[in-house]
């Protein structure tokens, strides 16, 4: 049985990639220092089948982790980082660090295989964030549009500049390496600091107006099914060190238009505004090109957005 080894995988994304790991008949092993700190009744049902490892450590302990470790994984993911807009705004020095240390410890872990077929890193769609602020930005948005860098005092860029080295780290590690560019993923298990999940909590009250921040900014969004389908079919494809926008091209959405249609799909109507004044640093549109991505798959799964969100919403209910 083939083995991969997911380090950071008992978060968002990680738990989702896990399953399909396993529906493919992989062995699993998680790496997590459960810093999360959510509900994880899911996990807990992962750990009850016999091909699903977990090991609870902070990878910044490396030394002590070695001997947890084995030699022969196949394929090691790396999606542990300090993430979350407040999370990064509160902790932008250790952002720099360590993050870049995070992603330097998996690397040695993966130097270490017999059989290694990928490295594969998780960056962000964040990287484009200072084109777009320098008007060195085309839509939508090819893996080769030049990155710009921005103001070196705005702590939120710590996590733009953080992915960057992590993508520059992979590329001179001589390993055989893949590069994922996610772009606004939402579903079940995401946890309450992203744009859907803090919708379906704002709009669930009997209040008649809603004043919405940066209604204005157009985002594209990718259901998390949709997203591991194409992520694990990276993963094992042949193709080595190149690197991938994943998440959907249509519909372009503004938030505003986001928040009008949870509020028909789920709530009373509401009177829904947007403030004019921009409040934070978060770019004002985000869309990629995902032609290299449907090159390599036949065919793109695309879960409606309608499906989609009612799936998240459903599980937000029971579990939040
Ligand atoms: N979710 C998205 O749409 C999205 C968008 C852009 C980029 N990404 C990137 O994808 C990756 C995964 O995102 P996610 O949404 O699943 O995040 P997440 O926060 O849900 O998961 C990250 C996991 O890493 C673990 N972790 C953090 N530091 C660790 C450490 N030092 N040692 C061991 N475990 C550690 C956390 O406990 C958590 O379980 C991140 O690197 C993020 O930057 C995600």
């Amino acid at each position: 049985m083939k083995k991969v080894l997911i380090i950071g995988g008992a978060g968002f994304i990680g738990y989702h990639l896990s399953k399909k790991f396993l529906k493919k008949k992989y062995k699993v092993f998680v790496l997590d220092n459960l810093s999360r700190k959510h509900t994880d009744i899911e996990i807990k049902d992962l750990r009850k089948n016999k091909n699903y490892n977990f090991i609870k450590g902070d990878i910044l302990n490396f030394n002590n982790l070695k001997k947890k470790l084995n030699n022969d994984y196949s394929f090691i993911v790396n999606l542990a980082a300090i993430v979350g807009v407040d999370n990064v705004i509160n902790n932008s020095y250790d952002v720099m660090y360590k993050n870049a240390l995070i992603n330097h410890f998996a690397l040695q872990i993966a130097k270490k295989q017999k059989r290694l077929k990928k490295f594969i890193f998780f960056s962000t769609s964040e990287i484009y964030a200072g084109s777009l602020k320098n008007n060195l930005i085309k839509f939508p948005t090819k893996e080769n549009n030049l990155i710009s860098l921005v103001e070196f005092k705005n702590k939120r860029q710590t996590y733009m500049i953080s992915k960057i080295y992590g993508e520059m780290m992979c590329f001179q590690s001589q390993l055989p390496i893949l590069i994922i560019r996610p772009h606004n993923f939402f579903g079940p298990r995401m946890g309450k600091s992203h744009v859907i999940p803090e919708l379906l909590s704002k709009l669930n009250n009997k209040k008649k107006k809603f004043i919405l921040k940066n209604g204005h900014h157009q985002r594209t969004f990718c259901y998390i099914d949709d997203a591991v389908e194409i992520i694990f079919f990276l993963i094992v494809n042949k193709n080595k060190n190149t690197v991938y926008n994943v998440g959907q091209q249509k519909p372009v959405i503004t938030i505003l238009e986001l928040a009008k249609k949870i509020n028909k799909l789920f709530f009373e109507n509401k009177n829904i505004k947007t403030e004019k004044k921009i409040f934070d640093h978060s770019p004002i549109k985000r869309c990629p090109d995902i032609t290299l991505i449907k090159k390599e798959i036949k065919k793109m799964p695309n879960t409606s957005l309608n499906t989609a969100l009612n799936k998240t919403f459903l599980w937000y209910k029971k579990y939040l």
